[in-house]
């Protein structure tokens, strides 16, 4: 990508997501060349595009202004209060059926929650793996046990610290993704027939994995902006004998929601008191459009209540199955069923992600990738508005690459997906987001890809649904 696109789409971007509302100015061509060390040139070319786009105006003698997108004046997503939901988790049919649908390359996929495999740095990984099976054959053919290669721990350990949290190689175990911490953290910190506090909407892996424990939920109201409402966690303790929770603090699957860090402090503090375990899931929590990496609980809890789980899934690439755990007090539980479950993570693997995080090529590798990744949420929302029928919503999330979409009253979210199915475009509907069948009018749309194909299969769905 040449300079000048570069910038334009940056600036594209912070219009597109808000961070540049209608009406502001940019800097001048001079203040931003001089700033950045690039020619003046390079900077009008880049506002020269921005304005043929519609992004930005001219104003004479005064400068470039952004312009107003649909997305970025339309009323932010608000969801009614469902209240609390205590039961067994109900696991729909149709997540299998969306499972094959994302195995087939014949259909557009709105529906996991994957980037475009060229996001990925597979490039510069696929020349490192060469490098290393050719100058260490023998890791293909030895195991590494839990708690897995030092070497990639240590990295792991490092990036937490420097975001303030207290962690070290030996506080971390490899897994084989964040579903398989997910599992690791709820089999060790729960038994069949406990209570797990769930957002509601939420990740519905989690919810086939707390369902295939023989575990119930309590759904708990959780805003598309700053994620679980703490008024009705505190009720919910009150009311149920929950054990442990399963949260997204930083950019939420499906709403994108991102906790204020006021919220999380009292989060950790309210798991501490009711001595319930506080499992995070913070596998977005490094995509942030603001390039300002969000805080995971685990800098708020000095107490050990909090098992963070994450992976390379979002970043490094899903194909490596790199992920870990952060266990607090359960440890030998979790590192021995960890052993049990597959004997570790495949060293060639971590051998890998650990060379490229040393290469200082993944910090960099981030920077551009959020920043692409803003675009294409800011572009497909601005497609859905476009193509939707009047009165629907969209969360407007900050980091990550899914939203969440409120369609208007009265339409279903499973029968589009039906129909959407026939059309050969993958979505999920809402339904799956929660244990206990809500959110019918909802659906969650990945923005992991954006092309011309995907702008017509947007338009597609708003005709299905007119
Ligand atoms: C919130 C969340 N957690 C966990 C996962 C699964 O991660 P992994 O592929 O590392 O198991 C996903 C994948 O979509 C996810 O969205």
């Amino acid at each position: 990508m040449t300079l000048y696109m570069k910038v334009a789409q940056e600036f594209e971007g912070q219009i597109r997501t808000g961070a540049l509302q209608p009406g502001e100015r940019l800097p001048s061509v001079r203040s931003l060349s001089r700033n950045r060390k690039i020619s003046a040139s390079t900077v009008l070319q880049a506002y020269m595009t921005l304005e043929a786009r519609g992004l930005i105006e001219a104003r004479p003698q005064s400068g470039y202004y952004a312009c107003a997108t649909r997305a970025a004046v339309c009323t932010p997503l608000k969801m009614p209060d469902l209240g609390i939901k205590h039961g067994p988790v109900k696991t729909p049919d149709i997540i299998a059926n969306m499972r094959k649908a994302g195995r087939d390359s014949g259909f557009f996929q709105l529906g996991c929650a994957h980037m475009d495999s060229q996001l990925y740095p597979v490039k510069r990984l696929s020349r490192l793996l060469a490098k290393a099976a050719r100058e260490n054959p023998e890791h293909i053919g030895q195991m590494d046990f839990p708690p897995g290669n030092i070497r990639l721990r240590r990295q792991i350990a490092r990036r937490y610290s420097e975001l303030g949290c207290s962690a070290t190689a030996d506080d971390i175990i490899l897994t084989s993704g964040c579903n398989e911490a997910l599992m690791l953290a709820l089999r060790a910190g729960t038994k069949a027939g406990d209570t797990v506090l769930v957002e509601s909407p939420t990740y519905f892996n989690a919810l086939e994995v707390i369902h295939s424990l023989g575990l119930k939920t309590v759904e708990v109201p959780s805003d598309p902006a700053t994620g679980l409402d703490l008024g009705a966690v505190r009720e919910a303790f009150e009311r149920f004998p929950i054990r442990a929770g399963v949260v997204i603090p930083n950019f939420g699957n499906p709403t994108g929601a991102l906790m204020p860090d006021e919220n999380k402090r009292e989060l950790v503090k309210i798991f501490k008191e009711h001595q319930a375990w506080l499992i995070e899931d913070d596998i977005f929590g490094e995509l942030p459009f603001s390039q300002k990496r969000p805080k995971p609980l685990r800098f708020f809890d000095s107490k050990g209540v909090v098992i963070t789980c994450s992976s390379f899934s979002k970043t490094v690439g899903p194909g490596l199955r790199v992920g870990w755990i952060f266990p607090a007090g359960l440890h030998d539980e979790i590192e021995s069923a960890k052993y049990l479950l597959n004997g570790g993570v495949p060293l060639i693997t971590t051998e890998l992600v650990a060379d490229f995080l040393e290469s200082g090529s993944y910090e960099r590798y981030l920077r551009g990738v959020r920043q692409e990744l803003a675009t294409q949420v800011a572009r497909i929302s601005e497609a859905i508005l476009r193509a939707f029928p009047e009165g629907t919503e969209i969360s407007r999330p900050q980091g990550g690459f899914v939203v969440w979409v409120k369609l208007p009253k009265g339409l279903s979210s499973v029968d589009l997906y039906r129909k959407a199915v026939d059309a050969k475009i993958n979505i999920s509907p809402g339904v799956i987001f929660s244990a206990s069948g809500r959110f019918e009018n909802y659906i969650r749309i990945s923005c992991g890809s954006w092309s011309d194909a995907i702008a017509r299969a947007i338009s597609k769905l708003g005709g299905l649904l007119k």
